[in-house]
């Protein structure tokens, strides 16, 4: 071995077989199925809107994380070159495969400020100040209007640093084994609370007792869109995270393990949310501000709330971490493989260019309102440009690579003949159809 660094060959980064399905999970429940989530399937109008999920789940959402783990294991390499790498040829496939880096460092630059949230929710929370009769919405909007966050966007990129710096079993890997059970814990207890409390049955009914009235041809296309977001998929995680994936490993078990988990977290934090805003009157349409405002306005009046509270927070910021240590390792790939950089350089390079990019984003939300454009601020402003419009479009890339151009995609996912041609039928004329009007949907051209 201390010929082969002598040598200069770096030992390569792998995740062991476990460690790699949690890691994934761990990346696909963030701040999407805590905080989105609930909120959106309130706007649909509950169970029915969940069922639609599972549905988008199962027919685009695996179908697409299959293919890209494939496509990540068979080339080995960063995001950017993996379709050059497996045979896409050309300016364009190149072009494509740096849209699966540029769009994860522009969503790191913006979600590490709202991890940042969290942790300072977190904090709130078990010091007690979130107390009976407070103005949430006054708290929230004083907080994101003043220094605070961009300390807590500082505080929290160290820690994603820190973590994805240590390599990808040592760091990554090992973070997850101890953070993903933690949360499993946390929901649980958080569940027992909140199931236990005074009318929980009508947020647990509403939750999950469908009302097929409720559904639109819109909520299909949001269903679907945040299947896609729900598993990380257009971010180029998990191309990076299939290169690191052992030869042996069966990627079609591991994308059903990873879509059961991700489902599952999401499931509980519904049995969470639900409950707890019934049984405190408050309306599950409230929208982005659920969970910073209305719970704790819950919490706050509950029994043991401060505990109960601040475990929550502590559940979200987790959440919001591991999810976003797998998309700072994208970019970092990159680096080492096209500038041959070490990893520590790549982290802190990145974590720190990003903080920067990230702190005009943060204050364009509070003190710096003129940050913005057509009555949009720049952080609503990538928000939506990486969520509606990049997103997608790398969705549809993934698909039309895997579905037309990859000869080898075949052997590479290690389907069944008959699993394969279904594999195969959903890449080529269903996922780019679907993934073409979300896209349209989401960019505001087709309006239903
Ligand atoms: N699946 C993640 C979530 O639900 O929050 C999506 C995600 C967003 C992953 C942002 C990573 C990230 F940095």
């Amino acid at each position: 071995l201390g010929v082969y660094y002598a040598m200069g060959v770096q030992k390569e980064e792998r995740f062991s077989k476990g460690g790699f399905i949690l890691s994934a999970i761990a990346s696909a429940v963030g701040l999407g199925n805590i905080w989105k989530f609930p909120y959106i399937t309130g706007e649909h109008g509950g169970a029915a809107f969940f069922l639609l999920f599972i549905i988008c789940l199962l027919l685009v959402g695996l179908p697409l994380l299959l293919a890209e783990l494939a496509i990540g294991r068979s080339s080995r390499a960063s995001a950017a070159s993996s379709f050059t790498k497996l045979g896409g040829g050309g300016r364009s496939w190149r072009i494509a495969g740096l849209l699966q880096v540029l769009t994860p460092f522009l969503i790191l630059c913006f979600y590490v400020v709202v991890v940042g949230w969290t942790f300072h929710y977190a904090v709130l929370a078990f010091s007690g100040s979130l107390q009976a009769g407070t103005d949430f919405g006054g708290v929230f909007k004083q907080f994101i209007g003043g220094y605070m966050p961009i300390v807590w966007q500082a505080i929290s990129m160290m820690l994603i640093g820190w973590i994805v710096v240590k390599g990808v079993s040592g760091g990554i890997e090992r973070f997850n084994k101890i953070l993903i059970p933690t949360m499993a814990v946390l929901l649980l207890l958080l569940m027992i609370r909140s199931v236990t409390l005074p009318g929980a049955g009508e947020g647990i009914s509403f939750f999950l007792k469908p009302d097929f009235s409720q559904l639109t041809p819109e909520s299909a296309l949001v269903a679907l869109g945040h299947a896609f977001f729900s598993l990380s998929l257009g971010m180029g995680i998990l191309l990076t995270y299939g290169a690191y994936v052992d030869r042996r490993q069966s990627l079609g078990p591991a994308a059903l393990a990873i879509g059961a988990g991700d489902l599952i977290y999401a499931l509980i934090a519904g049995l969470i949310i639900f409950p707890t805003i019934f049984s405190f009157g408050i309306a599950p349409n409230e929208g982005p501000s659920l969970v910073f405002i209305a719970l704790p306005a819950a919490f706050s009046v509950m029994p043991l709330g401060t505990l109960f509270g601040g475990l929550f927070f502590v559940l979200l910021a987790i959440a919001a971490l591991t999810s976003a240590v797998s998309i700072l390792e994208v970019p970092v790939a990159f680096a080492k493989e096209q500038w041959g950089w070490s990893r520590t350089k790549a982290v802190w390079t990145i974590a720190g260019i990003s903080f920067l990019c990230g702190i005009p984003l943060a204050v364009s939300l509070g003190m710096r309102p003129d940050l913005g454009f057509l009555g949009k601020s720049l952080f609503d402003w990538i928000d939506f440009l990486t969520s509606n419009i990049l997103l997608p479009v790398s969705g549809l890339i993934v698909t039309i690579f895997a579905g037309y151009y990859w000869k080898q995609a075949g052997e590479a996912a290690g389907l069944s003949a008959r699993w394969f041609r279904i594999w195969l039928f959903m890449l080529r004329y269903i996922i780019p159809i679907l993934m073409l009007l979300v896209l349209l949907h989401t960019s505001g051209i087709l309006k239903l």
